[in-house]
């Protein structure tokens, strides 16, 4: 087995959605900084109960030559916090950003996006 067999995209997504969102807004922070936010759910809110929630979300970003770097992990507490994360990255730095999202029910589910 290869680890790409256990990653989920948009292609298998049902009702419920645990795509991780990336979305690039530059020049958006406090202090002008480039922010990539990363959202599970956010048309249809996924279920966020001890049961059944999003355990943790991580963002990798590619370098313009091909090297991945991971650029951060946000782990959430049941009930309490959403799966909606933002992290402050020169976006101009990356060609892409990738992101995984993990479902304590539904397991591991993969994005990514290219830079313009
Ligand atoms: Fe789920």
């Amino acid at each position: 087995m290869k680890f790409a067999e256990i990653l989920k995209g948009a292609e298998v997504e049902g009702k419920e959605k645990h795509v991780p969102v990336i979305e690039i807004d530059k020049g958006r922070g406090e202090a002008g900084e480039d922010i990539v936010r990363v959202i599970v759910g956010k048309e249809v809110p996924h279920p966020n109960t001890v049961e059944h929630h999003i355990v943790w979300i991580e963002l990798f970003g590619v370098k313009k030559d091909g090297k991945v770097v991971n650029l951060g992990r946000a782990a959430f507490g049941p009930s309490y916090t959403k799966p909606n994360v933002r992290f402050q990255v020169p976006v101009s730095e990356f060609k892409a950003f990738c992101a995984l999202a993990y479902c304590n029910i539904h397991g591991l589910w993969q994005n990514c996006i290219e830079v313009e």
